[in-house]
């Protein structure tokens, strides 16, 4: 009698990124499944998650060089098969922790819905207006220049570090500028109680959440790496600032050429990166070797770094 072969998950190929600090936990870089590697976090061991997933358009998205198929243009479709990450992320979170989900007009409201349910109302946070310029214009109708990042918490006290993203005050806004000890402040007075409100302009400002200070990438940008979609690191810089702190871990489960986590390295916080595409992979391991390289070579080495190749082979 022939006996089936139990089928066994082949080890992955690992391969392990130096760079002076062997003595740390390493940070990972996966090749697999968004959904499969969510579900092997442990619960609550997340501070925070940005996920920037294939929108839905049903194109193949093309870089230089490089590509990778998005889903087809099925919002429910998508939104079935996104739902099992967001409870997964959900469950990954700490009870202070925060998941950002970054999607475009063709499935926000779709997925804003799926969020209420997995993480409830109360647990929406904002939902950041991400404005640029560059690309093509619209002649039938407004230009549409903007994406949708939603933040959800998974508690009721989640974190938040308004401190570390302030920005600068903008001149022309309906506050008169007065001098206080030589320092400009601008200053508004309330109608009704009479009360006056000052700020110093030095201090700067928290952001709103609609952003028009973060242009996207232009094809001479230094930070271009060829992966199609590939977000600005300024972006997801405010976004980590914001709700974590330097030790603190975070994941993005749709790597492309690892922006999140080359902002996490780069700002000490841990991090898990996973996408499907060996090709994305391979940017991402040569961004992060090349900047922690970098970053060792100006005395702060970051820890190592695991790559976990062929997960499903
Ligand atoms: C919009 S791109 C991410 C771009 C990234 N934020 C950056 O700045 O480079 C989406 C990525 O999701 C990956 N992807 C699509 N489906 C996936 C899945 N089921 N599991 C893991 N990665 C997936 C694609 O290969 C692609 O790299």
């Amino acid at each position: 009698m022939e006996i089936e072969p139990t089928p066994h998950r082949v080890p992955p190929r690992l391969e392990r990124l130096e760079f002076g600090r062997a003595d740390r936990v390493p940070d990972r870089i996966v090749c697999g499944d968004a959904v499969e590697e969510a579900s092997r976090i442990e619960e609550g061991a997340l501070d925070a998650i940005y996920i920037d997933p294939p929108f839905g358009t049903g194109i193949v998205r093309q870089g230089r060089g490089l590509r990778y198929a998005d889903r087809a243009d099925d919002p429910e479709a998508f939104v079935t098969w996104l739902t099992p990450l967001l409870e997964h992320s959900r469950r990954a979170l700490a009870s202070h922790g925060s998941l950002f989900v970054h999607l475009d007009y063709r499935a926000v409201h779709y997925v804003k819905v799926a969020l209420d349910r997995v993480f409830g109302r109360e647990q929406f946070v904002n939902e950041i207006v991400w404005c640029y310029a560059v690309g093509g214009k619209s002649r039938r109708g407004f230009g549409r220049k903007h994406d949708t990042i939603l933040w959800y918490a998974r508690g009721l006290d989640w974190a938040f570090y308004p401190d570390a993203v302030r920005v600068p005050r903008r001149g022309g806004s309906h506050m008169r500028v007065v001098l206080d000890g030589g320092a400009p402040v601008q200053e508004k007075t309330d109608r009704k109680t009479g009360r006056v409100y000052r700020y110093p302009v030095a201090d700067g400002k928290v952001p709103e959440d609609w952003w028009i200070d973060v242009e996207t990438l232009n094809h001479s940008d230094r930070e271009r790496t060829g992966w199609p979609s590939q977000k600005p690191e300024r972006l997801v810089e405010r976004i980590l600032k914001a709700v974590t702190v330097p030790g603190n871990h975070v994941a993005d489960w749709f790597a492309g050429s690892g922006t999140t986590a080359a902002v996490a390295q780069r700002l000490g916080r841990r991090f898990v990166t996973v996408d499907r595409e060996p090709q994305a992979i391979d940017v991402c391991v040569a961004r992060l070797a090349e900047q922690g390289r970098a970053l060792a070579q100006d005395g702060t080495p970051p820890p190592p770094i695991v790559v976990a190749r062929d997960v499903h082979a």
